[in-house]
């Protein structure tokens, strides 16, 4: 093929393809025309495999032509893909057209367990007294859980707290006492230890007051001449704080195989202000926790010197004083996941 002849051609093909690129309107027509003027049957194909029948001397101009030729096709091609697709968008956003003048989607606001915000106002409280606060697991050994707080194998206190046994030798933690083991291995014989823990813990316990899990918040304080004046005067503070200035704190001797001397705490009756009702079951006062000085076997057991140090310990049931707060009767209400029930404790 001669190049005059080329030059000719494409011309016309150019004159051609022009004026059939202004009749296509949609994808399929475009298609044809790639294919008619793109394709493995196009004069363009035809043309590129004639180049080796062209003479030396042409060659190179031949090429230029059919490059020239090549590249204004496919620009005519892409200039109309662009515009297609751009015309389509545009239709489409004409048809789904937002109404922003209709209102909003309300977002749901979720809410702070009862428990959560307890756990957080102790924390917080004791944090202020100089508390820093210990994490431990669910799934605990029974050394931590009972040996090393002094509750031995055949001890008959184990049978209050009949946990939930993973094996032999684990259980789902029955108290936040365990944590007292934990934090006294981690100090290795070191002090001053002054730490809280709160956490969910495990017993066969089922009542309206009592579940089968639980929260518990735990304190240990370990140093020189720490004595139960101390003990007193933190968990009259905590007590207070949580219920009121007007609530009475009174402590009872009591037994915890872990602490020696061991009390209980009560608080007046904030339903009765003291007189008896059926809430304090006419005592006039209402049990919120458990308190002691570490039982020297204890610290021993732990890595202290009994005779140099001495600790307080105390555990709070988190739902009991979430219950008397908020005047909730059936403790099963935290574990039921009744966004009702959840609902009332949004902060407005
Ligand atoms: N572990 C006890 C319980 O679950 C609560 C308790 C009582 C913890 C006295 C203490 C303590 O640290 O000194 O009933």
């Amino acid at each position: 093929m001669k190049l005059s002849d080329l030059k000719e051609e494409s011309s016309k093909i150019i004159d051609e393809a022009s004026k059939e690129i202004n009749n296509v309107n949609e994808t399929a027509s475009l298609n044809e025309f790639k294919n008619k003027f793109l394709g493995k049957k196009s004069s363009l194909t035809d043309f590129y495999s004639k180049m080796k029948e062209v003479i030396a001397s042409e060659r190179k101009d031949f090429g230029l032509v059919l490059t020239s030729l090549r590249d204004k096709l496919n620009s005519l091609y892409d200039e109309k893909e662009k515009k297609l697709k751009e015309e389509k968008l545009k239709k489409k956003m004409l048809a789904e057209k937002v109404d922003i003048t209709l209102p909003g989607r309300d977002m749901l606001l979720g809410s702070k367990h009862p428990n959560e915000i307890i756990i957080d106002d102790i924390t917080s409280y004791l944090m202020s007294l100089g508390f820093s606060v210990e994490e431990g697991p669910e799934v605990e050994s029974d050394l931590n859980n009972f040996e090393l707080v002094n509750i031995p194998k055949d001890h008959p206190s184990r049978d209050m707290q009949d946990s939930f046994s993973i094996n032999e030798n684990t259980v789902l933690r029955s108290h936040t006492s365990c944590i007292q083991a934990r934090v006294m291995k981690k100090m290795n014989g070191t002090y001053p230890v002054k730490i809280i823990c709160p956490g969910k813990v495990y017993r066969r316990d089922n009542d309206a007051t009592h579940s089968h899990e639980f929260f518990q918040c735990e304190g240990l304080v370990i140093g020189e001449h720490v004595t139960m004046s101390h003990l007193l005067e933190t968990l009259t503070l905590l007590l207070k704080h949580l219920f009121g200035e007007k609530r009475e704190v009174r402590f009872r001797p009591s037994y915890f195989p872990f602490t020696e001397p061991s009390i209980e705490v009560d608080i007046s009756c904030a339903e009765c202000n003291g007189k008896g009702c059926n809430l304090c079951k006419h005592t006039g006062f209402i049990e919120v926790l458990g308190a002691g000085m570490v039982h020297p076997n204890v610290l021993r057991m732990n890595g202290y010197d009994d005779k140099k140090v001495s600790a307080y310990a105390f555990g709070i049931g988190i739902d009991r004083v979430a219950m008397l707060k908020y005047k909730i009767e059936d403790i099963k209400n935290f574990y039921t996941g009744d966004i009702n029930f959840l609902k009332q404790f949004v902060k407005e």
